[in-house]
């Protein structure tokens, strides 16, 4: 097992690209201290093969197409899959209208990817995950030795102590496969991480900013990327601003300090009128995020998409 970094943090991402998701990745491609080592797709906001080609499309518009993008898993573990196009859009990204990625498909499947880079790697990766967990959920019950192998899991999912954001119970993602979820807060991870809605509705992206960037001519690729996503969300919907739920799970795979969190054991409900709800059922090994310094977070992604003066902001 090495322990020298020269590339950074070796991460994968795990997505359902998805507004939020194209975010994170634009967050995760301008951390000069990350090695995304590479990204799977699952069934989500959109279908997996509509989120698969808004990564690989997303990873192009930053120049990174030289990240390997994975397909995962087409539908939960155990139900029909249940989108969020009323957020996203039909085709997830708010109508951004990308150009296509021309890089080859590859052919690996999202959870033998997950499975075999951990491998690969005993020890070594931080798995970001910020869609529903099927990807993870396989990996671990064709290879239970993933929980060791990945010393480290950041997830996006849950409401914890505020209502859910899908229904009054249940937070999109974890409501979306919520047996996948179960089983991914039962494994034995060293550090598993959860940043439910308690923090990430804390940190959004406001309409101020997204007019400035919107009004420059000399935005980079991720704050091109961030008007264009942004579109539906401030235009057609007239929110006051869009939510990074995604971003900060980047944002604290890199930095820990970003939040402070309360340390329980996590079960999901699978059934019933709190189907999906996230249940904290007393002392345990997991870490559920219960506070965010916003604004250091808010700094950080101001910066990566090319705000001008994060601190007028
Ligand atoms: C989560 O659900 C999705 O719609 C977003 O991309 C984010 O991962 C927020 O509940
Ligand atoms: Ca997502």
């Amino acid at each position: 097992m090495t322990t020298q970094r020269p590339n950074g943090l070796p991460v994968i991402l795990d997505v359902d690209t998805g507004i939020d998701d194209a975010l994170a990745l634009a967050y995760a491609v301008a951390q000069p201290g990350l090695d995304i080592v590479a990204v799977t797709t699952v069934a989500g906001n959109i279908d997996v093969y509509r989120a698969t080609g808004n990564t690989r499309n997303v990873l192009a518009f930053l120049g990174r197409e030289d990240v390997p993008v994975h397909r995962g898993a087409t539908r939960p573990l155990t139900r029909a899959q249940r989108g969020a196009s009323h957020v996203h859009g039909t085709d997830g990204l708010g109508g951004a209208d990308l150009p296509e990625s021309q890089r080859a498909i590859d052919v690996t499947p999202g959870p033998a990817t997950i499975v075999r880079l951990a491998r690969e790697r005993p020890g070594e990766l931080t798995l970001i995950a910020v869609g529903p967990l099927t990807n993870l959920a396989i990996a671990l019950n064709v290879e239970p030795r993933v929980a060791e192998w990945i010393p480290r899991v950041v997830v996006m999912g849950g409401a914890y102590h505020v209502p859910g954001n899908i229904t009054p119970h249940a937070e999109f993602n974890v409501w979306a496969d919520p047996e996948a979820a179960d089983q991914v807060c039962a494994a034995p991870f060293g550090d598993l991480m959860m940043l439910g809605l308690d923090v990430t509705m804390q940190v959004g992206l406001s309409r101020e900013v997204w007019a400035d960037l919107q009004q420059r001519t000399d935005r980079p690729a991720a704050g091109e990327l961030a008007v264009r996503v942004g579109r539906q969300t401030f235009v057609d919907a007239g929110m006051p601003q869009m939510y990074l739920h995604d971003p900060l799970a980047v944002a604290v795979a890199v930095d820990p300090t970003l939040v402070t969190s309360e340390t329980v054991r996590i079960s999901v409900t699978t059934s019933g009128e709190e189907d999906g709800r996230t249940v904290s059922v007393g002392p345990g090994p997991t870490q559920v995020a219960r506070g965010v310094d916003a604004d250091r977070f808010l700094a950080g992604v101001h910066r990566a998409l090319g705000v001008r003066d994060v601190t007028a902001q």
